[in-house]
């Protein structure tokens, strides 16, 4: 298989459980993330310890303030050596150009990635907080407003991979969440795909958390997606 392309969603705020999880998957995953739940948590100290693991870290902090803030706060991650973190597109260009401008003084490779519209909202959401819908436009709009102001890529849904590629070329990076590998529980996800079925797609980046660290043996769990990727690559 080329790169592995699942990043692992490590969602506790136990720096321990995180360490041992992120530890026992190491060697079968291509990248951690850590959210707003183990951040909050752990702090940046707790960020330097999962990124000491060595593999590439994706910070999910959804930045989204003034470009002055933005940037300010995306140069700070950079340095704890986050390697991909999100902005919120709907801070706009300038927010957009800042963040990335100020990630890459730290390191040239960081990669910023969008947030359009969230999963969890709908056309009727989208309207009542003013945004111009349906939500599959106003995803594809973004996204290309995130392109056009120097983002590597957008988060989105496995059913939004084709509009985006369509609308934002080969090398925008799509990181994909909602990821459930046949027969696994569903928990609060709705519209899934399987690995297989998301990279087949066009994702590039698989974010799967549930399946892998609540299973019995996280690493097997984690072998057995990078397996089945290894089929459908190879
Ligand atoms: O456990 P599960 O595989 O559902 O975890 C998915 C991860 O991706 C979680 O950390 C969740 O916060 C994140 N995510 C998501 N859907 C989005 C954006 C992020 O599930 N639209």
């Amino acid at each position: 298989m080329r790169k592995n392309p699942v990043f692992v969603a490590i969602d506790t705020p136990d720096l321990q459980r995180a360490l041992t999880l992120s530890r026992a998957v190491k060697d079968h995953v291509g990248g951690l993330k850590v959210g707003l739940e183990f951040i909050t948590a752990c702090g940046p100290d707790g960020v330097k310890k999962i990124v000491e693991i060595g593999l590439p870290v994706f910070a999910d902090v959804k930045f989204h303030d003034i470009p002055n803030t933005v940037a300010a706060a995306s140069r700070e991650l950079a340095r704890l050596g986050a390697k991909l973190f999100n902005i919120h597109t709907s801070g706009g260009e300038v927010m957009m150009r800042e963040a990335v401008a100020a990630a890459h003084a730290v390191d040239p490779h960081v990669k910023v990635i969008g947030v359009t519209v969230l999963t969890s909202i709908d056309d009727t959401l989208l309207d009542s907080v003013g945004q111009r819908g349906p939500a599959a436009d106003q995803v594809v709009r973004l996204a290309k407003l995130a392109k056009a102001s120097g983002l590597d890529g957008v988060v989105c849904s496995a059913l939004e991979i084709a509009a985006l590629r369509k609308a934002c070329g080969k090398d925008f990076l799509l990181v994909v969440p909602g990821i459930r590998p046949a027969g696994a529980d569903l928990a609060d996800q709705r519209r899934v795909m399987t690995p297989a079925q998301a990279h087949a797609a066009g994702a590039d980046i698989l974010v799967i958390g549930r399946p892998i660290t609540g299973a019995k043996d996280p690493a097997a769990a984690a072998q057995a997606i990078a397996s089945e990727l290894a089929g459908t690559m190879a």
